[in-house]
């Protein structure tokens, strides 16, 4: 996850329905967070993952997770402070 917004230092807070994601790593995007195919010329490729019933995720921003495409707190942001 090289080419994410290290400035950001915030996950994207999202409520998604159950089903398969592919999370953009290559920022080109029209539908961010998500992958539209943009990466396809270039050398990033998206992470799946799944959502087995709905719930909501934070996705990291900033690159420096270590649980991609989740935020882990290596932003410094304490995500117990945020889920409520
Ligand atoms: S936003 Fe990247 S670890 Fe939190």
């Amino acid at each position: 996850m090289d080419k994410m917004n290290k400035d950001a230092g915030m996950p994207i807070a999202l409520t998604l329905e159950p089903g398969v994601y592919h999370r953009c790593t290559c920022g080109q995007s029209e539908y961010l967070p998500f992958c539209d195919g943009h990466h396809q010329s270039g050398e990033f490729t998206p992470i799946r993952f799944e959502v087995h019933k709905r719930e909501k995720v934070y996705l990291c921003s900033c690159g420096e997770t270590g649980n991609p495409p989740h935020c882990d707190g290596s932003c410094g942001v304490e995500l117990k402070d945020i889920i409520k």
